[in-house]
């Protein structure tokens, strides 16, 4: 599979190595430098390619989905902060006839995690003594923040918990009321990515928490995303992969 890496930072270089490994080619890397409004990512310019995978910034990330669409080629989508244009970008999609496949976390990891978080606020939907929260710590640098995936997270939350019924993503400036599940995001260091759900209860509290170790699991979870999706027309999501496994 001949892939087109969008955005040369972290996560692109983290692809770029682990595409070696796994046997895709990657044939091209398209740097901020050179893709100024979406520029380089024309038909000619990517006419070898199978599938792009983008990881860059929310700014510029719908640009470029339209850009690569409109060229006709499938996308790979791990760059987080755009999920308010959803329904835009499915109408993109569409009109092209293209593949795209989103995540806010590749991480096999987190996938697991997902399955046993619905699990278990399930499980709290039926004891009301327990109270729950999200909480994730992410690098300085990242852009946006809840992370795509505490949001995810708290999803999966308000679905099951019927006592909650909506999110509280920035500081609570009062007291909080009982349908609210608060989100709440830490930036420092380095750190690659944090996700604790708390339940608790006056007694007792139990902590679920996933720790990214290092960047690999991201990019081999794209990886695997990008050959599942080659060849595929329609939106996606790391559920549809992980169904298929
Ligand atoms: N879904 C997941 O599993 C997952 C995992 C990790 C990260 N992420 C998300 O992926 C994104 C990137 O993360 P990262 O850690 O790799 O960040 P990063 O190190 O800051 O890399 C982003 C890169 O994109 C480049 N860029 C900016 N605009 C561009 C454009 N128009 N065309 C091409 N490249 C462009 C930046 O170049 P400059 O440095 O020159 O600006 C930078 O090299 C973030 O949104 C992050 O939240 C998602």
């Amino acid at each position: 599979m001949n892939i087109a890496i969008i955005g040369y930072g972290k996560m692109g270089k983290a692809i770029e190595e682990v595409a070696v490994e796994k046997g895709s080619t990657v044939k091209k890397i398209i740097t901020e430098e050179e893709n100024y409004n979406s520029l380089a990512l024309t038909k000619q310019n990517l006419k070898n390619i199978d599938v792009c995978i983008d990881f860059t910034t929310p700014s510029v990330v719908f640009d470029n989905i339209e850009a690569v669409a409109n060229a006709g080629k499938n996308i790979v989508v791990g760059t987080t902060g755009w999920f308010d244009k959803l329904e835009d970008v499915k109408k993109i999609v569409k009109k092209n006839n293209i593949g795209l496949l989103y995540s806010p976390n590749f991480s096999l990891g987190i996938n697991i995690f997902y399955r046993i978080i619905n699990t278990a606020s399930s499980i709290f939907n039926n004891f009301d003594e327990y109270d729950m929260m999200v909480s994730e710590i992410h690098h300085k640098q990242k852009a946006d923040s809840p992370s795509g995936t505490a949001l995810v997270l708290g999803q999966i939350i308000t679905q099951n918990v019927k006592r909650k019924k909506e999110m509280l993503q920035e500081t609570a400036h009062s007291k909080m009321k009982s349908d609210q599940l608060h989100i709440t995001s830490t930036r420092v260091g380095s750190c690659v990515g944090k996700h604790t759900v708390l339940f608790d209860s006056d007694f007792d509290c139990i902590e679920l928490t996933h720790t990214a170790k290092n960047r690999r699991g991201f990019a081999l979870g794209a990886l695997l995303a990008a050959e599942w999706l080659n060849g595929k027309k329609g939106v996606f999501t790391m559920k549809d992969v992980m169904t298929s496994i």
